[in-house]
């Protein structure tokens, strides 16, 4: 059997959709906090249990009778993620699953400006120690939360951002589930550790040139990064103005800038690309 966590976020909803259409939902374990957020899934067939990352024993009982693991990272940061993260692996010896994908990003390091970048080094170390086999997807940014970065450059026409010229492999949240589900249903991921991204990258005045459609015009203009988190610190609390100045420094310095032929290989197609992307939002 093949278990997700974290069944009832945006990543995890969309892979056992993919999932659906690869292999029997009595072969699916969906693992969530609370149940009823998935009950879609149930309808469908999915064995859905509970688990919360917090609580080791809980993982014990839900992957009961799974060989492979989807683990998707935790949205909380720091000692408390790396401390569930390990509470997960740490079940998942105990009953004995044999495979545990995780989603990771690109370039983990203890240095990373991007502080979840740290959390996913240290939770790779741990599954790389664990003695089971792993499969890492070092997921690339979602495409799905630049409108958020954007924020009004397309009615303002200034796109404000500390990035200079440095690019991104952006890729769609859909195109990654699509990728753990075909990962997660065939042969020789073992030990593998993939860059999941475009096999290409965008610098922000790439982005800016392609918002500039219908007569409009969107200039890219390259701010300090520390005038950036104070803008930031207006309207987001102090630690989220932090990650988010932290990921635009991690750009600036090439962190996210990883082409990668994995995904297409993954996918069986080439990715959506970022303007094909900007375009069907426009
Ligand atoms: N690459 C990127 O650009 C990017 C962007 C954002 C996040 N991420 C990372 O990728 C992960 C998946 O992305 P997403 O878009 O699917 O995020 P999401 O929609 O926020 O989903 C997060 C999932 O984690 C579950 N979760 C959180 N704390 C938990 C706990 N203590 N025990 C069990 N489950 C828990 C949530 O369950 P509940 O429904 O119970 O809350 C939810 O199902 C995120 O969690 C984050 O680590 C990556």
């Amino acid at each position: 059997m093949i278990a997700i966590t974290g069944a009832s976020g945006h990543l995890g909803k969309a892979t056992l959709e993919f999932l659906l259409m690869k292999t029997t939902p009595e072969s699916i374990v969906a693992i969530v906090r609370d149940p009823q957020k998935i009950t879609e899934f149930a309808d469908k067939g999915v064995i859905v249990r509970q688990g919360d990352y917090e609580d080791q024993a809980s993982y014990v009982a839900s992957l009961t009778g799974v060989d492979t693991l989807l683990l998707i990272s935790s949205a909380v940061l720091g000692d408390e993620r790396v401390n569930q993260h390990s509470n997960v692996i740490n079940a998942a010896k105990e009953v004995g699953v044999k495979h545990i994908f995780y989603t990771s990003a690109p370039n983990p390091s203890l240095e990373s400006s991007f502080s979840p970048a740290i959390d996913h080094f240290r939770t790779e170390t741990l599954l790389k120690d664990s003695g089971l086999a792993y499969t890492i997807f070092r997921n690339n940014l979602y495409m799905d939360v630049l409108p958020m970065v954007l924020g009004d450059a397309v009615q303002s026409g200034k796109l404000y951002y500390p990035a200079g010229d440095s690019k991104v492999s952006f890729a769609l949240r859909n195109d990654m589930a699509e990728a753990l589900a075909n990962a997660l249903t065939s042969e020789g991921h073992e030990n593998q550790v993939y860059d999941i991204g475009a096999n290409t990258a965008w610098s922000f005045g790439d982005i800016a040139s392609y918002l500039s459609q219908n007569g409009k015009t969107v200039d890219y203009i390259d701010i300090l990064g520390r005038d950036y988190e104070a803008e930031l610190g207006k309207h987001l609390p102090p630690v989220v103005a932090k990650i988010f100045a932290g990921m635009a420094e991690g750009i600036k310095k090439s962190d996210f800038n990883v082409p990668s032929s994995s995904l297409t290989e993954l996918l069986g197609r080439e990715p959506v690309s970022l303007d094909a992307y900007l375009k069907s939002i426009a």
